[in-house]
């Protein structure tokens, strides 16, 4: 069975002050979270070592929203897996649709990020996803099965047992508009039986998860699906109290 897992990206969103309350209220209410879902925080590189503190004797973990592409060196504002590591995260986002439409991010770089996460044991949640122009014109498969092929499914098997995969449609994200349940399956069994074609029995334990305006209201249906195992979420993410009704929703 795949591991089940909510994952909350705040994206650039948050002081200090604003995340700390956030991480509080998420600890007073860590009880409603069902023992078998594996909640990460996913908050701006700034407050991932305050957060780490408040969370270090609880359940829920961190992640961060991404990493270089590089170990070290010279490389002005970037920072690397091995620092991530250093401040306790377990997850990295990678290849999240604004970090490829926004900063050019291509199957290239990301097959350094995912190399460099996995050196230092970090867990990548990779994203891969459609834009609406390509889900009108019904290519979305096509797009999706690349998007994978040219990064994690060139994994060695070791390796890839260790990935998180995210669909995240980018018309979703953030637009209110969510997949239905059947939309969301459809394209998460592809995904699986795409991985299926390069990593055979373990594409059946990978941890698929769905993003893109999931929220209270929806999340139930989406993760009653066979292959939706669980949920990376944006704005309602933001709020304690949605967060958490989304983590009983499993
Ligand atoms: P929203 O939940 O705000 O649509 O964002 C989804 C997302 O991009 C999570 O990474």
């Amino acid at each position: 069975m795949c591991k089940k897992i909510l994952a909350g990206n705040w994206k650039m969103n948050t002081t200090i002050e604003q995340g700390i309350s956030l991480v509080a209220a998420l600890i007073a209410g860590e009880k409603e979270i069902p023992a078998h879902v594996q909640v990460v925080v996913v908050p701006p590189f700034t407050h991932l070592h305050i957060v780490h503190q408040y969370l270090k004797n609880h359940g829920i973990m961190i992640g961060a929203q991404n990493c270089a592409a590089h170990a070290k060196g010279a490389y002005t504002g970037e920072v690397s897996a091995e620092m991530l590591a250093s401040v306790s995260c377990q997850y990295v986002i990678i290849g999240h649709s604004e970090r490829r439409e926004y900063y050019g991010e291509n199957a290239q770089i990301l097959n350094q990020k995912l190399a460099q996460a996995l050196r230092v044991g970090l867990t990548p949640i990779f994203c891969v996803g459609e834009r609406l122009e390509e889900r009108e014109a019904g290519s979305y498969f096509a797009v999706i099965a690349s998007q994978l092929r040219e990064t994690v499914a060139m994994l060695n098997p070791s390796d890839f047992s260790k990935v998180v995969i995210a669909y995240e449609p980018v018309w979703a994200i953030g637009t209110g508009k969510t997949a239905t349940a059947e939309q969301a399956q459809e394209v998460h069994a592809f995904i699986r039986k795409t991985l299926a074609e390069s990593f055979g029995i373990l594409a059946a334990q990978t941890s698929i998860l769905y993003g893109g305006s999931c929220k209270p209201s929806n999340a139930a249906e989406l993760f009653a699906q066979n292959d939706i195992d669980g949920g990376l979420i944006g704005g309602a993410s933001l709020s304690a109290e949605d967060f958490l009704a989304i983590a009983r929703a499993f």
